[in-house]
């Protein structure tokens, strides 16, 4: 279970201060699928990171199981991280859909994996085919192997894959919904869609 409390992330800049994340709280129960949504700069990469324990924010509580991981060493962090989570970056994905065995470097690198994997946009940079290949592999993570799995995206139609949608706005939560029956990968629409300045 992950509670996330009240987060936020303060940029400043000069006397201005940007809120990335603006006073966010939600819960995760093991084994859902969670997919963040949100416009470019929402706040999508920032919560991911604060929650996966990759970033620390400005005030706030995040626990995984009761543990807070905002107040652990740098050696515990490490050690949580290590053991516990698995983070996609996206460019990852560019790197092994040029070379043979794309998918076999992702089974590897979860194989050890307890707990939760974080996929920031995972398909943004691929083909629908491969794309939705690797929304299928997350579903078999979490429904097979009882993984939690939190991704991030820009693609609402992925939304309908989701045991839990968090939908953000400029820093902000506008709706936590939860879905009964989670459509299958093959049934959702497919948009492909990049911010501009990303
Ligand atoms: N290191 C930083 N310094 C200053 N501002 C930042 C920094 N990182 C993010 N921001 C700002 O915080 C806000 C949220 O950024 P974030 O990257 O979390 O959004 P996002 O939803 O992931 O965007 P995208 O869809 O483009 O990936 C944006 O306004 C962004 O410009
Ligand atoms: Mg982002």
């Amino acid at each position: 279970m992950i509670q996330v409390r009240d987060l936020t992330k303060i940029y400043e800049f000069g006397r201005h201060k940007h809120y990335a994340l603006n006073g966010v709280s939600f819960d995760i129960k093991d084994k859902e699928f969670v997919v963040i949504l949100g416009e470019c700069g929402s706040g999508k990469t920032t919560l991911l990171n604060i929650i996966s324990g990759l970033e620390k924010p400005s005030g706030g509580s995040v626990k995984h199981d009761g543990q807070e991981i905002l107040t652990l060493s740098d050696e515990e962090l490490l050690k949580f991280r290590r053991d516990k989570t698995v983070y996609v970056f996206y460019t990852y994905f560019k790197r092994e859909s040029e070379g043979d065995g794309k998918y076999a470097e992702l089974a590897k690198m979860t194989a050890k994996v307890p707990k939760t994997i974080f996929c920031d946009e995972p398909t943004e940079i691929l083909d629908e085919a491969k794309g939705r290949h690797i929304f299928k592999y997350l579903v078999k993570l979490q429904k097979k192997r009882g993984l939690t799995v939190i991704v991030v995206t820009h693609n609402p139609n992925v939304a309908d894959i989701a045991t839990k949608v968090i939908k953000l706005n400029n820093g902000e939560i506008v709706e936590i919904k939860e879905n009964k029956n989670p459509a299958s990968v093959d049934d959702i629409g497919w948009t492909p869609f990049k911010c501009a300045d990303g």
